[in-house]
C-alpha cells in the first residue's frame, strides 16, 4: 500500500499534534484507506496539488461546493471586492436581500429563508420549524441520509459518519428515542413511521448522495410527498449536495415534487461556506422576530460569501449551457467507468446523475438503500484509491462518498482518468 508522499506524511504527523485526528473533518483522515491522503495545498480548475508538487485531477471537490472549479475568476473578484467593503456587518444589506430574491426565483418552494453558514445549520435550523409548525416532536431519517453533525442526525447516517445511537457517540437514548429511521425507497416502511400522525417532519435527500449514489426510485419521492401530507408531517428535502448541482432547482425541479422545506448549501457558495434553509411562508412564520423559534448567527449572510454566492449564480444564468455540459462530462466518465469494469471482468453499477458518478464495489444492480449500499468492498476500494493517487486522480477517500465534477473538468481530463481506471481496476 502507497504511503502518502514525504512531506505529506511529515506535515501530516505534525498536524496530529495539535488537530484532533490531524483534521477538522473525520473523512479527510482516510481511515479507512489504510494511510492519510496526500496534504494540499493549492487548487485551479478541475486540478489540485498536494505539498511534494503532486498534480491531480480532482474528483473530491470538496464533498461537492465546487462547481465551476477551483480558484474560478469570478468567484475570486467577487470575493476579493466583497472583504473590502467589509467582511461582516452584523445587520440586513442589500446584497442578502437580493440574493434571497435569486435563491427564491431558483427554487420558488423557498417563499422565505434564512441564509445560514452550514448545510448542518441548515438542516437543524429546518427541523426545529417544522416542530414548531406541526407541535410534533418526532423526526423521520432515511438510513444513509446525511443531515450535518447534528446529534439527532448523526447516527445512522451515510456519509463517513460511523456514529452510532450510544453516548459513546455522544448521542443520548433520549435523543434517539425521539427519532426514527426508515430505510430509503421503502415507501411502505415510511407509511408506517408516519401512521400515528405524531411526526413532526421526514427529512430525506432526495438524491442520496452520501452512501454513494442512491438514486429515487419510479414515483418514490411523490409516494414520500403524498404519505407527509396523509400523516400531517412536513417533508423537508436536504438540497445541501443537489442544490444547484443538478440544476437551478435542484432535484425538486428534476423530479417535480416540492417540499416544505428545503436545505441547500454547498455548491451555493462555490467553496465559500453559506447555505440556506427555506420553504412554505406560514411554517418560516414561526421563526423569531415575528414567531417563537430562535435562530441566529454572528456570520449568517455575511456580504463575503454573499458575494461568492451572487457570482456562482451570475456565471449560472450567463452560461446556459453549463448543466448540459456537466451532464455531458458526467456521462463521458460513467461510460468510461463501464467500460474499465468489464474489461476488468467485474460487475460493479455505475450510478451518474448529471456531475455525479459513483460505482459501488460491489457486484449486482444499482444500490436502492443503505444496506445494499454498505456492501461496497472496503479493502477493494483502499487498494483501487492509491492506484489512482499515483495515476494523478483524487478520488474521495472513503467508499461511501461520490465523485463529483465541475465545470472545469474537460473531455480529456476524463479520458486520462478512464484510462487510469483501466490500469487501476486490471491490476
Ligand atoms: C446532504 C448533506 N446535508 C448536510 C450536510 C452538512 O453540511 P455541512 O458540512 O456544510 O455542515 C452535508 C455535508 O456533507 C450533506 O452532504
Amino acid at each position: 500500500m502507497r504511503v502518502a508522499s514525504s512531506r505529506s506524511a511529515e506535515l501530516f504527523a505534525r498536524a496530529q499534534r495539535v488537530i484532533a485526528g490531524g483534521v477538522d473533518s473525520p473523512v479527510r483522515a482516510g481511515a479507512s484507506m489504510g494511510a492519510p491522503p496526500p496534504v494540499l495545498c493549492n487548487a485551479r480548475g478541475a486540478h489540485i496539488w498536494d505539498v511534494d508538487g503532486n498534480e491531480y485531477a480532482d474528483y473530491v471537490c470538496a464533498y461537492g461546493p465546487v462547481l465551476l472549479g477551483h480558484a474560478h475568476d469570478a468567484l475570486t473578484s467577487a470575493v476579493d471586492a466583497a472583504l473590502q467593503r467589509g467582511a461582516v456587518f452584523g445587520a440586513t444589506h442589500p446584497d442578502e436581500i437580493r440574493l434571497a430574491e435569486r435563491i427564491r426565483a431558483m427554487m420558488p418552494g423557498m417563499q422565505l429563508m434564512r441564509l445560514v453558514n452550514t448545510g448542518t445549520e441548515a438542516c437543524m435550523s429546518a427541523v426545529r420549524v417544522a416542530r414548531a409548525f406541526t407541535r410534533r416532536e418526532r423526526l423521520v431519517r432515511l438510513r444513509g441520509c446525511y443531515h450535518g453533525h447534528v446529534d439527532e442526525m448523526i447516527f445512522s447516517a451515510g456519509a463517513s459518519s460511523n456514529s452510532t445511537p450510544t453516548i459513546e457517540c455522544g448521542v443520548t437514548q433520549a435523543t434517539v428515542a425521539g427519532v426514527t429511521i426508515v430505510p430509503y425507497n421503502d415507501l411502505a416502511a415510511l407509511e408506517a413511521a408516519l401512521r400515528e400522525n405524531v411526526v413532526a417532519a421526514v427529512i430525506l435527500e432526495p438524491v442520496a448522495a452520501n452512501m454513494g449514489l442512491v438514486l429515487p426510485g419510479d414515483g418514490y419521492l411523490l409516494g414520500v410527498r403524498a404519505a407527509c401530507d396523509r400523516a400531517g408531517a412536513l417533508l423537508i428535502f436536504d438540497e445541501v449536495i443537489t442544490g444547484f448541482r443538478l440544476g437551478p432547482g435542484g432535484a425538486q425541479e428534476r423530479y417535480r415534487v416540492r417540499s416544505d422545506l428545503t436545505c441547500v448549501g454547498k455548491t451555493l457558495g462555490g467553496g465559500l461556506p453559506i447555505a440556506a434553509f427555506g420553504g412554505r411562508a406560514d411554517v418560516m412564520a414561526v421563526l423569531a422576530p415575528q414567531g417563537a423559534v430562535f435562530q441566529g448567527g454572528t456570520f449568517s449572510g455575511n456580504p463575503v460569501c454573499v458575494a461568492a454566492a451572487h457570482a456562482l449564480l451570475d456565471t449560472l444564468e450567463r452560461d446556459r449551457g453549463l448543466y448540459d455540459r456537466l451532464d455531458s462530462l458526467g456521462r463521458r466518465l460513467a461510460g468510461g467507468a463501464r467500460a474499465a469494469i468489464r474489461e476488468a471482468g467485474l460487475h460493479y453499477p455505475v450510478v451518474q446523475l448529471g456531475s455525479m458518478v459513483d460505482f459501488a464495489f460491489r457486484a449486482g444492480s444499482a444500490p436502492r438503500n443503505y444496506d445494499d449500499a454498505v456492501q461496497a468492498d472496503g479493502a477493494a476500494y483502499a487498494r483501487y484509491y492509491w492506484k489512482m493517487l499515483e495515476r494523478g486522480v483524487l478520488l474521495p477517500p472513503s467508499k461511501m462518498e461520490v465523485m463529483f465534477l465541475t465545470a472545469a473538468h474537460t473531455d480529456e481530463d476524463i479520458d486520462d482518468t478512464v484510462a487510469a481506471m483501466r490500469d487501476a481496476l486490471r491490476i
